[in-house]
Formats: C-alpha cells, structure tokens, sequence
C-alpha cells in the first residue's frame, strides 16, 4: 500500500525519487505535495539529489525553536531557527550573521542528537546536581540524577530555565520574550548564606558546571557577575585540605598574571568560617552583557571525538582550522604549568573557548590548582606527596617556552611556601620537599 510523504520522512530523509517510488505518486506530484507540506519539510539541497527531511515538534516547544546570542551590551541577536527533525536529530536552519561553526563538523546544520553547543549547556557538577534534585522534586518528568538526562529532559530545561546559562546564547521563544531583569546582587557578608543554600540545593543564580561547591552571583563590591567556590565550614582536616586547594588555585592565578596570561580574576577571602575563591566571569559584562563560552569537551565531541587530553584535542582543532596555532601553543603552556604544579585534573570541561566568526578563540584559563592533593571521594585525605614530572619530551614542539613555564612553576611553590593562605601541614611539605627544588 502507497504510504504518505511524511510517513516516509518520519523513518529518515529521502529524496524526491525514493518519495515517488514509496508513494505511488509521479516526481511531479511529489514535488507539489512537499511545497504544500511547507514548513513541515526541511529541504536540504547543498548535495544532488537534494534530501527532504520531516519536522516534528520537540522540548514542549513546536518545530520551530529560536536560537539566540546575547551581545556584550546585553542586546539579543537569533542566530538560528532550531528544527527537530521526525526521525531524530535537529536541524539548525541559521541566520546570515550565526556563525560558521554552530553548523558543525558536516558543516550542514544537522545533528545526529543535541547540537553540541546545547548539550554542553545541560545541567552538569554540584550546581547541575541540585538543578536536577530540585526539578525531581517539583516533577517526576526530570531524572534526579542529571546524568541520565535525555535530550528531551535537556531541551526543556533549556528552554524553561534559558535565561542565565553558562555563554550567551538563549534558546526557545520565552527567554527571548522574557522582560530583562537585574540580577540578584550579593555582598561579601551575603556568601555564608548563599553557601549554605546552595549546599541545601536552591540555586539562587546561574547554572555552572564543575565539581566543586559553588553559586553563582553578581558581587556588589566588585560590580560584576562572578563564580564563587568555598570550602567546607571551620577548621576541620577536610576543610582544611579543601582551603588549601582553593588557596593554589588563587596562587595560580597570581603566577599566571604576572605572566601576562590571560586567567580568570581571582580573589580569596574568609567569611564566617568559609574560605571563598570568587572568580570574576569573563562570559558576562556588567548586568546584562554577555560573551559566549563553550567548553572543549563540547567542541571535541562535534568535531574531533578525541574524549581526552588537552593537547591531543587542541592539535585536531588547530589541524583543522577551528583554533588558532597561538592558542594551540597557549594550551600547552597551561598543560606543562597544571603538570608542574600537581593539577590533576585537567579534563575537557576546564578549557573554555568563545565561538567566534570563524572558529573557537580561547577564554582567559580557569579552574587551575593543585587537585592532587585534594580529599579523595572516599573522604580519604592524601599525605602532602608530588615529583614534579618531566615536561619537555611532550612539549619538545614549544621547547623554547620551557624554561618559561618552569620559572612560572617554580614562581608557584615558592609563593605557596610563603603564603599565609595555606595549612601549617602544606607548608611542613614545602619546607621539606619542596617541588621547587626538582623542576
Ligand atoms: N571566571 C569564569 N568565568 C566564566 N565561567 C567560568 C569562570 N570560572 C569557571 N567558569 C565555568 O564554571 C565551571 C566550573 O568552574 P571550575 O573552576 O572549573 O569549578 P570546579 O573546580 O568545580 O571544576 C567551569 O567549567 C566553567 O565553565
Ligand atoms: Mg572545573
């Protein structure tokens, strides 16, 4: 029995040929049809025969979901026009100003599943836990764990909580139409309290990925949006350790700015029991300006599905054009310095880049610290042991800034071993084995 145009697409794309054969119906009348079908049709014409492609709705939200950036004057621009697609995938149909790369690595605007610049805004770490807890708690629809999100779960999230994720871009018709408000402004004194909500899981501010507890929150003594991490209340040996952890991130970033390197501005500071590293966001600009911010994680998976290694994933970037060969040499800068200085910890969600007109520019480092000597997830808490490892076999490609990265980490341990900042067991190490001496 002849079937219909849409039941066919419904099983994938097709050409006006196979439509014809399954259809009964001449190329003629196939043609007709599908401009009849209009907007419920993606025609995709860029390859001979063109493919039709069926739409379908998604994410409580029809078939045809805007995508927006906001500028940094906090002024929205769309981007594109999001169609989910019947058989599964989307279809990004975008506008002439979106840039190049949000049409992916096919460089056609289809996905096999969430495009990558949305999946990588899906709630993710401490703050994405108490996000997914919260809405389990008002609606079984969402998974408490959101691990084990769907691209359905994400899409509504998205869509419903869209107005201050992680970058500048915006999705779905109500966070474009929503009246634009002043963010909620904190003071110093505020943090205790913003802790402790965010530890009871109400996050009052935007949604950030990454382990570590935090909030997010516009300072008032800094004028700006910021991220703030903090440690565990009181003088405790797990606190203690997390203090110190926090403490060699702000150290870091100290190192790397008398560097000239571009890293997230820090400042560190002690209320009501709390150690707090607040962190100025470098994807927000005053109240309302944004800059977009996409980690390498999610650019890896679109266009090179290495899932590992900072410079394994930046040398396939920088091969393919996507990043340039200065940021490609930056990202090893700041392996070789992570190395040297105990982080263990540099996975694909702590390098983030910025989507611009032709690829991905690098954001000013984030998130670099001592994570080897953090508290295990066992609450296990490690003695004070690290050999600094040889660095120039793999960097032999930059061998010229070596020494460079060396002086920075050695500049590291010595502003560790002098600092006020850290417990009375780190510096007993520093004193006595000092990594300084083995670099
Ligand atoms: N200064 C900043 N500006 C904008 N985004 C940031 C900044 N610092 C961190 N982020 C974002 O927040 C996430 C969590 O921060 P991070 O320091 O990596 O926390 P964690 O130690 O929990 O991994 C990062 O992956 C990044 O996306
Ligand atoms: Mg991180």
């Amino acid at each position: 029995m002849p079937q219909k145009i849409l039941e066919i697409l419904s099983l994938g794309p097709a050409t006006t040929r196979t439509l014809a054969a399954g259809t009964g119906m001449t190329r003629q009348t196939v043609n007709r049809k599908l401009r009849e079908l209009g907007d419920s049709v993606v025609k995709f014409d860029k390859i001979r025969p063109p493919l039709y492609y069926a739409v379908t709705e998604a994410f409580e939200s029809g078939s045809k979901i805007p995508l927006a950036a906001v500028d940094p004057h906090g002024n929205t621009h769309l981007w594109g026009v999001l169609r989910p697609l019947s058989h599964g995938g989307f279809y990004l149909q975008p506008t002439v100003i979106a840039p190049k790369v949000l049409r992916g690595h096919k460089e056609t605007g289809f996905f096999e599943g969430l495009p990558f610049f949305l999946d990588d805004l899906r709630p993710q770490g401490f703050i994405g836990r108490q996000i997914a807890r919260g809405l389990n708690a008002q609606s079984d629809i969402f998974p408490p764990d959101p691990r084990n999100w769907n691209q359905e779960h994400i899409g509504r999230y998205l869509v419903a909580n869209g107005d201050d994720l992680p970058g500048n871009l915006k999705i779905g018709r109500m966070a474009l139409d929503r009246v634009r408000r002043p963010p909620q402004k904190a003071r110093r004194e505020d943090y205790p309290e913003l802790a402790d909500k965010a530890l009871e899981g109400d996050v009052h501010g935007s949604s950030a990925g990454g382990e570590q507890a935090k909030f997010a929150t516009y300072s008032r003594e800094r004028g700006a949006h910021v991220i703030v991490k903090f440690s565990p209340k009181g003088n405790g040996e797990l606190a203690t350790r997390w203090r110190d952890i926090l403490a060699t991130e702000f150290i870091a970033s100290e190192v790397l700015h008398a560097y000239d390197i571009p890293a997230a501005e820090l400042e560190i500071f002690e209320v009501q029991g709390r150690l707090f590293l607040e962190s100025l966001r470098f994807d927000r600009i005053g109240e309302h300006g944004r800059l977009s911010m996409i980690a390498m994680q999610a650019i890896d998976s679109e266009f090179s599905g290495i899932g590992s290694g900072w410079l394994k994933v930046a040398k396939s970037l920088e091969h393919q054009k996507l990043i340039s060969r200065q940021h490609f040499f930056d990202i090893a800068v700041y392996w070789g310095f992570g190395k040297l200085i105990n982080n263990t910890d540099m996975h694909l969600g702590n390098v983030g880049f910025s989507i611009d007109s032709s690829g991905f520019s690098l954001a000013p480092i984030y998130d670099m610290c001592s994570m080897g000597f953090s508290p295990k997830s066992t609450g296990e808490i490690p003695p004070f042991a690290f050999s600094p490892p040889d660095i120039d076999g793999t960097l032999s490609y930059i061998k010229d800034s070596c020494p460079m990265i060396k002086g920075m980490a050695r500049s590291f341990w010595k502003k560790t071993g002098e600092s006020e900042l850290v417990s009375d067991a780190f510096k007993r190490f520093l004193e006595q084995a000092n990594p300084l001496h083995k670099i």
